[in-house]
């Protein structure tokens, strides 16, 4: 089935399958989101790409996009719920942008700068999460993970090896390593694992790559994170 939508008052096209989020990204819509990768498999956790399909709140990254479909994203309500969602993941975790080095590569940071968050709203929770530095060339900050469950995906769907997964509940949900020890260094991960270069945060690095880009010439220095999200290409469309 395919057809066409609309989304903010503009007719777009969509293809079987799609959803709302990939068919507003293939007419080059940008609807803010962090879980959604094209070309994975949706996570719905997020909730940054919350849309009304026909009057009702959904997320555009799990509905599937139909004929005649009313979508609206571009409201001062759904700005504001992102605003605030983002504010959550902030004090949620640790991220203190100047001493991390994804800072300008960075989709969370990227998200606060285009939804203009000057401040955190809320009081942080400062968690004390280990940081797993026991591998070679990966280092895990739980800190700074907004479980977006892109490294899982990644590493389940993309590299076959299972190395990640989200366990617990509510405030104490936690990645965990699939590994006897817990620990990466005993895991099957490796630094060519598309699992270490979709974290969309600083909490997958890879060691001794750090600082080589100057502030400055850094990815969302460069450019608005809607441009790099609509410039981004799902496996089939390669
Ligand atoms: S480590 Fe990164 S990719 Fe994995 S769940 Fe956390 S934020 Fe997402
Ligand atoms: S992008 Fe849709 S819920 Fe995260």
């Amino acid at each position: 089935m395919s057809g066409t939508l609309t989304i903010d008052g503009k007719t777009i096209p969509f293809a079987e399958g799609q959803s709302v989020i990939e068919a507003a990204r293939c007419a080059g819509i940008y609807i803010p989101h962090l879980c959604h990768r094209p070309g994975y498999a949706p996570h719905g956790s997020c909730k940054l790409c919350t849309v009304f399909v026909n009057g009702r709140k959904t997320s555009a990254c799990t509905f599937p996009a139909a004929a005649n479909q009313n979508v609206v994203s571009d409201t001062p309500e759904l700005k504001q719920d992102r605003l605030r969602l983002t504010q959550m993941l902030f004090v949620e975790g640790n991220h203190f942008c100047p001493s991390c080095e994804k800072s300008g590569n960075c989709q969370l940071q990227g998200v606060a700068y285009h939804l203009r968050m000057l401040d955190n709203h809320y009081p942080h929770f400062y968690p004390q999460r280990e940081v797993d530095a026991s591998h070679p060339d990966i280092l895990l900050d739980h800190n700074r993970c907004i479980f977006c469950n892109l490294c899982v995906r990644a590493s389940r769907d993309k590299d076959g090896k299972n190395v990640f997964a989200i366990a617990g509940r509510g405030i104490n949900k936690r990645l965990i390593v699939n590994s006897a020890s817990g620990k990466l260094k005993d895991s099957a991960i490796s630094v060519e694992d598309e699992a270490t270069r979709v974290c969309p945060t600083g909490a997958i690095l890879i060691k001794r790559s750090g600082y080589q880009l100057p502030i400055g010439q850094r990815l969302y220095d460069q450019h608005q994170i809607s441009e790099v999200a609509l410039s981004m290409q799902d496996d089939h469309e390669q």
